[in-house]
């Protein structure tokens, strides 16, 4: 599986003389379909110069503050990267990392990030094994930042020891496994994602905003996390995720068989479509003529998908979406307890946040519990989401365990 398709990937590259090898891991990631921007220190043009890297990976390469052309590049940059990999990462970086310094723009970006750090540390051999490295390396370690390699093996000063960038098929394989996660292997997931059209007549629908991104994220994410995937969607302009089941639907009606043909032996249910809550009661089999005077459409509820699927006698673990305008949480404990469902994830509607924006923030509630997600991309939103599903899920699953299993496993 390519799981590093369409990923963002922000390569920082640091004053080392592995840099040039940098440059065919650039190549690499792009060909195996993922989007690269490349920030370096100053001192890493003096290796390899920018442009290399603007060719291979067709972005602005970044090489300091003065290239922050919008003042807020390091945020934005920050902001879009889903991992953030420094190879070859020297010594010296290493140590403004630990330290937590942000003197140059791929500092800066590392502190404003909330995407994983991965570094692939390239010195010689005695800066490696320096007291002052180690001790940095082991905080670097303690904060969550993956550290991969050093290699073992002739070093370019003609010593011989660990100070070996990994070579890039290695960094591009490590890179890979990190967006692969496992955490819900063997699970069938179904999703729900974008707008229903409700007919109004041939022409003419009842619809609203939503993009679809949210569940298409979310659907990615639970297939990275190892799940069997199925996605039914209302009608969007998004592609479908790769290794995903894709049924396309438009009215509420159509989503709901679809899910229904679907949500056997389903282990969790995720329904993040906006569905309409009402539709026409009788939608012309022509298309109304406009008259002169006033007219009213007759409306009649939809069926509650998530809540059918939480009435379900054998039924999945149940997730929804609510899109609030006032009292989120407060809407979303309601909302939780009145469809019976494990988890609601919240969202305020208006402002840059919602249906067509590309960031989000989302409040989880369960029973006994929340999370706020602060604004982010929808795709890391959604990663965070399965890892919280995930991790529920694993809890209550363990909980409600057969006692002759417990007994089981103990033996
Ligand atoms: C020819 C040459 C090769 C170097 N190779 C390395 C290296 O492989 N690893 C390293 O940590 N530093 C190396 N350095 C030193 C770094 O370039 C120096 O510490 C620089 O300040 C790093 O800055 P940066 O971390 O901001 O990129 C080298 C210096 C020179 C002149």
């Amino acid at each position: 599986m390519n799981l590093l398709a369409e990923k963002r990937i922000l390569l920082g590259v640091s004053g080392g003389i592995a840099a040039y090898k940098s440059a065919e891991l650039v190549r690499r990631l792009r060909a195996a379909g993922a989007m690269v921007r490349v920030v370096m220190t100053s001192a890493a043009t003096g290796f390899v110069s920018a442009r290399t890297f603007q060719a291979l990976s067709g972005e602005i390469v970044r090489c300091g503050w003065s290239d922050d052309q919008s003042g807020m590049d390091h945020i934005e940059l920050a902001r879009w990267a889903e991992r953030i990999l420094i190879a070859p990462a020297s010594a010296d970086t290493l140590a403004r990392l630990a330290q937590g310094r942000a003197d140059d723009l791929l500092a800066a970006i590392c502190l404003a990030s909330r995407a994983p750090l991965l570094v692939a540390p390239a010195m010689n051999q005695a800066m490696w094994r320096h007291a002052a490295t180690r001790d940095n390396v082991q905080r670097l370690l303690e904060r969550g930042v993956q550290v991969c390699g050093p290699d073992t093996g002739e070093q370019a000063c003609g010593d011989v020891g660990p100070g070996r960038m990994l070579e890039p098929q290695i960094l591009q394989q490590v890179l890979s496994d990190s967006f692969a996660n496992g955490r819900l292997a063997g699970l069938k997931v179904v999703v729900t994602a974008g707008p229903t059209r409700e007919a109004v007549d041939p022409v003419r629908f009842l619809g609203n905003r939503s993009s679809g991104k949210m569940g298409y994220a979310v659907a990615r994410a639970a297939r990275e996390a190892g799940a069997s995937v199925a996605l039914v969607s209302g009608p969007v302009a998004l592609e479908a995720p790769t290794g995903i089941q894709r049924v396309m639907v438009e009215s509420a009606q159509e989503m709901l068989e679809a899910v229904l043909a679907r949500i056997e032996g389903c282990d969790i249910f995720i329904a993040t479509a906006a569905v309409a809550d009402y539709r026409p009661v009788a939608p012309e089999p022509q298309k109304i003529k406009k008259q002169a005077s006033d007219w009213s459409l007759q409306l009649e509820p939809v069926p509650d998908i998530l809540a059918m699927v939480a009435a379900l006698e054998k039924r999945p673990w149940c997730v929804g979406f609510a899109a609030e305008t006032e009292h989120l949480e407060q809407n979303a404990r309601k909302k939780r307890m009145h469809k019976g469902v494990e988890m609601i994830a919240a969202n305020q509607v208006g402002g840059e946040l919602g249906f067509e924006s590309d960031n989000n923030e989302l409040l989880l509630v369960w029973e006994g519990g929340e999370r706020q997600l602060p604004v982010a991309d929808k795709n890391l939103l959604a990663d965070q989401l399965v890892e919280q599903v995930a991790d529920l899920y694993a809890d209550q699953n363990t909980a409600h365990e057969p006692l002759e299993n417990h007994a089981k496993h103990s033996a």
